[in-house]
């Protein structure tokens, strides 16, 4: 068979590399040394005009499928390396090869480590860890093989984001049933245990740091996280504020909620809330469908979630989107916008400005220990932030002087 190169191939030159050689063997002049995680298969690093690639040795079969895979979670805009090609049809009793985009930054878990690791960079690889399968359970993803050694870490402020870097093993559900979410939670379990012991053995683990209690800890923060994101919420009664601080901990989790699902308890005069979460970019466009206010993705969440929020409160639970929208502007979003003072409201942006009063409102409710409502924060906001704001419009440059 002839070699083959499939995929999106966006740089040619990929196919001049010395495929008839086994990896291992590569000319220096082709490669670039950057950190590398331990693996069973052959990977190295090649630079062609100024981008980076891995390159994974292994059988066709799973070249194919590995490939196919990260294309899905691409797609599905979870966080993973990016697949651009396969090969196949190198020389006699060569494997076929996997061309992923070299993930610009990124370090394997050893890495990240300088020396001994510690235990507070072990606290953040795990909670970049669990997010990151939780990401994926989302989105329907079983991984089969989640290990510290299979993911990618990135620097993320003072946090790390983790990438899935080997999806080998990997399937794509259209949901991700139980069964298969225990079976992944107790792959990672062994795997990181393992991984603990062997950095134990290299002397390269904190004396205060016990594999074991690690091990449970993965899977502490991953249920923690699962059922913050995924869980019900039983509410006495229509409270506002409890609603918004539970939204507030998922966007802090780098979550976005498509919408609130409240049902109420049979018998009861409970509430149930649950969250749909979704991925960014989401918001801007339900909101400029919803209600023609085109703005910026977090003001568009925040917007949604007090739509949503007036949902609940009017009892609109099985009213159309549209028709709940179009109340919401014209009983909440357009009166708080009308009651500022004409000259201040040209400061800011409607948008912004219904955004800047709900944070308001957060923070006086926050301290007052219940929901304040809306119009004493717009008068609060009005009176002691508003208006020491310079106007916007005024900052905009001068005309250029002919
Ligand atoms: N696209 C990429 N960007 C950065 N690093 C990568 C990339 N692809 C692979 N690597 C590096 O190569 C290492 C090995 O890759 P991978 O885990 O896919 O190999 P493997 O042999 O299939 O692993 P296993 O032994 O788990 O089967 C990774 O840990 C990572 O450090
Ligand atoms: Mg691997």
């Amino acid at each position: 068979m002839p070699l083959q190169i499939t995929g999106t191939l966006g740089d040619p030159d990929l196919i001049g590399l010395p495929w008839d050689v086994p990896l291992a063997q590569w000319p220096e002049r082709h490669l670039v040394d950057l950190p590398r995680g331990i693996s069973r298969h052959v990977v190295r690093f090649a630079r062609l005009s100024g981008k980076v690639y891995a390159i994974k040795e292994i059988s066709e079969r799973y070249a194919r499928r590995e490939y196919q895979l990260l294309w899905d979670l691409a797609r599905l805009d979870a966080p993973s390396v990016q697949p651009v090609a396969y090969v196949t049809g190198r020389d006699e009793g060569l494997d076929a090869a996997l061309i992923t985009r070299h993930l610009q930054f990124s370090l394997p878990y050893r890495a990240v480590m300088s020396g001994t690791l510690r235990p507070d960079t072990l606290t953040r690889l795990l909670d970049a860890l669990a997010l990151l399968l939780v990401r994926l359970h989302l989105n329907g993803f079983y991984w089969g093989d989640c290990s510290l050694s299979n993911t990618l870490f990135r620097r993320d402020a003072g946090a790390f984001a983790a990438y899935l870097v080997d999806a080998e093993t990997g399937e794509l559900h259209p949901m991700i049933s139980e069964g298969q979410r225990r079976g992944d939670i107790d792959i990672a379990h062994v795997n990181i245990f393992g991984e603990m012991l062997d950095l134990e053995a290299g002397g390269l683990l904190h004396p205060t740091i016990d594999p074991m209690d690690t091990a449970e800890d993965i899977v502490a923060r991953y249920h923690r996280l699962w059922d913050e994101i995924t869980q019900d919420e039983i509410i006495e009664e229509v409270d506002w504020h409890v609603v918004e601080q539970r939204l507030r901990r998922l966007n802090l989790l780098g979550f976005d909620v498509a919408e609130m699902m409240v049902r109420r308890k049979v018998g009861t005069g409970r509430l149930i809330v649950r969250p749909k979460v979704v991925d960014a970019g989401h918001h801007q466009r339900r909101l400029l469908r919803l209600t023609g206010l085109d703005v910026e993705e977090n003001q568009a969440r925040r917007l949604l979630n007090d739509l949503d929020g007036f949902r609940v409160a009017q009892g609109l639970r099985h009213e159309d989107e549209a028709i709940v929208a179009h109340r919401w502007l014209a009983e909440v979003f357009q009166p708080t916008v009308a009651a500022i003072p004409a000259v201040l409201r040209g400061k800011l942006e409607p948008a912004q400005l219904f955004h800047e009063i709900l944070d308001h409102r957060w923070y006086l409710s926050e301290a007052a220990g219940a929901d304040v409502g809306l119009a004493a924060a717009v008068r609060s906001y009005v009176g002691t932030v508003l208006v020491h704001k310079p106007d916007e419009k005024a900052l905009l440059p001068d005309e250029p002087v002919e």
